[in-house]
This record gives C-alpha cells, structure tokens and sequence, in this order.
C-alpha cells in the first residue's frame, strides 16, 4: 500500500544552532499531487479522545449532573459539549486508562441513588459515586456524535462480566438487554470499539506478556457480536519502548485482534519531577519537541515487529495514551494529573498528528491523553468557566484532514540537535485533500525566528486561499481562567501567490493552517 513519504532534506543541518538561528528559514514544501492515492486516508480515528474517571476529567468536565447550577444538557456541561462538538470529536475511549480495570460496569447502571460508592484507588483515593456509567457515556457519544471506544475491565474483572457489558449494551433481546431496557434504553447502542484491558504489562494487572496474550484470547472470546453489531477488538498493548510485549502478543494472539495499543508520552521520565507546563526555558521547549518526535522511531520499531507477523498490516497500532505529561499545578491534588496547557503544547500536538499522518498504513486511531482537565487536555474548566487550550485550537485547524486524502510531500528545511541528541526540523508540514479543497497544514518551531516556505503550485492565486493562524507572544503563553485567551486561533494572509508559488511566511513559532481551492 501507498503511503505518505516525508522525507526531511537537512539542507543546513550542517551549520551551527548559532548560524541556524540567525536569519530568516528558508523552506520548501513540495506537495506531490500527481501521487495522490485516493484509498491512502487519514482515519478520523486519528483524532480521538480520551475520558477517565481520573480527577475531574468526567465529574466537572464532562458531567455535572442534571441538578447543577451549571447550564448544562441531561447534566452534561453545554459549554464543554458545545466545545467538543465544533471540535468533531470522532471516537472516545472510557472509562480509563488504570480506572478500567478496577470498574465494574453494573455499578454505573439503574437507579442513581442505588450505584454503590467505591474508592478510585488508581487516582487520589476520591469517593467515585457512578453517577457517571454506561448510558451516561453512551448517551454523551451520541449527542457529541463519536464512536465510544469502550476500555474493559481484565485485571480485577471476569470473562463473564465483560461479555454481559457487550451483550448489555448491544444486544436487542435477552436478559441483559430486559435490563438495559428496565434502565431506560430501548434500543442497543452501537459499539465498535472494544479494549480488552489497559497496560496489562502494569496497572492492568502486572502480567507478563504471555500469560496476558492467555488471557486476551479467552476474555475476547466471549465478547459477541448481537444483532449484526461487528466488534473491532484492540489488545492491550505496549508502553513506549517495550518491544518486547509487542512481539509477543503478535506472536501468539494476531488473529483475535483488530489492533494492538501503544501508549506513549512526552514525559521526562517516571521518577522525579516532570517539569512545571508553564515554567521552561528554550532548551527544555525544544527538548519536548525531540521528545515528542521520537513517538515516529517507536511507531517504526512496533510497526516493523507487526511486519514480521502481519505484512499485510491487517492488526492496526492504535496509540490509544499520548501527550505531554507535566507536574501538576501546584495546589491541586496531585492524584489527579490537573496540568496547564502552553503554545509548548500545541506544538507537541501538531508534531504529534504530523507523524500519525505519516503512518496511517499501520496507525488508524489515536487517543490524546486526556479530553478535561487532566494532562494534555482540549478544555480546562473550573466551576462554570471553561477555557479552550492550545491544544483544542490545534484540533480545530486540523479537523479538515479527518478522513481526508494523503497529500505525498517533502519538506526541505535546516534542523536542530537538541538535548540528548535528538534532531528536530524546524519547518514540519502535513496536507491532504478533501471535499475540493487542499488542505496544508505548517509549523515553524524556531521560537526567534520566521521561516520563508515556498510551496509550489500550478495557477496558484491569493484568493483561492484562507488561512488560520495558530501563535502567542511567548511560548510559554497560555490561556486561563478569568483573562482574555493569549492563545488563539486568528485569521492568517502572510501569503502571496506568483509565478507558480505560494510563499508563506510563517512567524516564529507558529502553526498556520491553508485551505486552497483546488
Ligand atoms: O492517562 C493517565 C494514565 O496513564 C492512564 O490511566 C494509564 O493508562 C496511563 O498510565
């Protein structure tokens, strides 16, 4: 199968960070529209969210109930659900994440004042009441209008359980589906997307990769498909640089799954301090860009592992945790990952969905960690107020690739070795085409200075092009509670079109998306 190459020419990889950083970029992006390969895709998939019973991602992101102050739709916030839905959030996954494997989905059913009340000993000890459960997340999928991506619980669970919660939810008839119905829903959902655990390697149970390929196999097996519901089944898979889980679960369960997870984060490390969201300095900025990059080498290492077992690329990686992870914001409990949210941020995830582009022959969903309040989060909201971070405008200008076609390109730019020796290009680009329109998305990471891409285009002219504009006066710079936003997605026509050429001039530290007529 075809599939988007972006090769990064290093024409000044040569020159020292000094000569790098001391004029203006000079980059070309050449779009290679006679390769167009109208089956290559990017999934919408790519765009997909995560929600956990983790802090207050679910209670007071997503949910405040019927009986709440909060304006709010069936007691899902309307600020939050208005927000998600410009975003056109295609798949969530729920209910975690560690969380999952210590539900158990019957609490979260019936009558709310008979849920019993446990303890999310995974994230701060908080009293989880399951106010919050099945027809809440289902009911939410379909007002926002995403695929749920269900997480099932196999570490503290049984076989049984998980496959009553599938006949529960999507069954027509029978006993579970006389439950569903006494609990008010007539009719099944539809559920695609079936987690069989979450790190099993970890939280999900500490098991070695053998024995959870065992248990893989024997918990899917109950999982059924009633009345035509087709299941996409997805095993637990590994974290970060773990090849070793990957190979064996390939090995030995290849042919019950539809894809294998991979989580992988921007985190410094497990141990110690992760660094503050707000308060860096440039060497660490352009540190998290190498880091953040480095998810390419890992999808590669996982991808030709799957090769191996798979060269047809029937099982998908599905990188269902990623995103930065920082210390939590002094004064909040730190059980409950509450983290700000920077133009740092932003870049992180346009690097990110870049490189899932370049895979979307082996990667076909993503889950960006987490949808509220909790790491790299779209919103942030405290009583009433919610804010938009970066990361939800990046989003946004991203939104016209979902299930868009691959534009195959080259990127010609200088680079930059940054601590611990990873190379970062300073110019990155992404485009697809979609519904008449070429959609081409760039990022310039210099923090100092702009960058001159050229972008060669037959019969090009100024007004078959719109552009958005994605920057802040500092890099550090985020949006709050109470203030104006200082990270917001503006109007951008640093364009001219001549001679066969777009040139764009990017500012320093940017990410500005074109959407041209074709
Ligand atoms: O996203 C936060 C946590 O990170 C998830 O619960 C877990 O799966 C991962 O370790």
């Amino acid at each position: 199968m075809k599939h988007l190459t972006c090769s990064i020419l290093a024409a000044a990889s040569l020159l020292s960070p000094a000569m790098v950083s001391a004029a203006t970029e000079k980059a070309t992006v050449r779009l290679d529209i006679n390769a167009i390969d109208s089956t290559v895709t990017i999934p919408a998939e790519i765009y997909g969210q995560f929600a956990e019973h983790l802090g207050s991602c679910i209670y007071g992101g997503l949910w405040v109930g019927e009986d709440s102050p909060i304006p709010n739709t069936s007691g899902y916030r309307n600020d939050v659900l208005q927000a998600l839905k410009d975003l056109k959030v295609p798949v969530m996954r729920w209910p975690g994440g560690c969380f999952a494997d210590e539900y158990h989905w019957t609490d979260g059913i019936g009558p709310k004042e008979n849920r019993p009340v446990m303890v999310n000993n995974n994230w701060g000890g908080t009293v989880e009441d399951n106010s919050f459960g099945t027809h809440e997340f289902f009911n939410l999928c379909e007002l926002i209008g995403c695929e749920p991506y269900l997480s099932g619980n196999v570490g503290s669970g049984t076989v049984e359980e998980l496959a009553k919660w599938v006949e529960y939810i999507t069954a027509e008839n029978g006993p579970m589906a006389r439950k569903r119905k006494e609990n008010g829903r007539e009719k099944p959902w539809k559920l695609k997307y079936l987690g069989v655990g979450n790190e099993s390697w970890g939280c999900g149970g500490n098991f070695t990769p053998e024995d959870y390929a065992g248990a893989y196999r024997r918990y899917q097996t109950y999982c059924r498909e009633f009345d035509g519901n087709k299941l996409y089944k997805i095993a637990s898979g590994a974290s970060d640089y773990d090849y070793k889980w990957t190979d064996v679960l390939m090995k030995k369960a290849k042919d019950h799954m539809k894809g294998l997870s991979l989580h992988y984060y921007t985190v410094k490390g497990w141990n110690g301090s992760k660094g503050a969201a707000t308060v860096f300095d440039n060497d660490d900025y352009y540190w998290t860009l190498g880091k953040c990059l480095e998810i390419e080498d890992v999808i590669n290492r996982h991808d030709s592992i799957m090769n191996g077992y798979d060269p047809d690329k029937k099982v998908a990686l599905i990188v269902d945790e990623w995103g930065t992870w920082w210390d939590t914001e002094p004064g909040t409990n730190p059980g409950h990952l509450f983290q700000q949210n920077t133009m740092r941020d932003a870049m992180v995830a346009a690097l990110s969905l870049n490189a899932f582009h370049r895979h979307t022959d082996r990667v076909k969903m993503t889950n960006i960690a987490q949808i509220a309040n909790v790491l790299q989060s779209m919103v942030l909201t405290k009583d009433d107020k919610m804010v938009l971070t970066p990361t939800y405008y990046v989003f946004k200008m991203y939104a016209p690739h979902q299930d868009a076609t691959v534009v195959p390109l080259d990127v010609e730019t200088t680079t930059r070795t940054v601590r611990d020796g990873r190379t970062v290009p300073t110019v990155s680009a992404t485009a697809s085409t979609k519904d008449g329109y070429l959609n081409v998305t760039l990022t310039n990471i210099d923090l100092d200075n702009p960058a001159d891409v050229t972008i060669p285009l037959a019969d090009i002219k100024k007004d078959m092009v719109e552009g958005e504009i994605l920057t802040a006066k500092n890099i550090d710079d985020y949006n709050d509670f109470g203030r104006a936003e200082k990270v917001i997605l503006m109007p951008f026509d640093g364009f001219k079109a001549s001679k066969g050429n777009l040139s764009v001039n990017l500012p320093a530290k940017s990410i500005v998306s074109l959407k041209i007529k074709l």
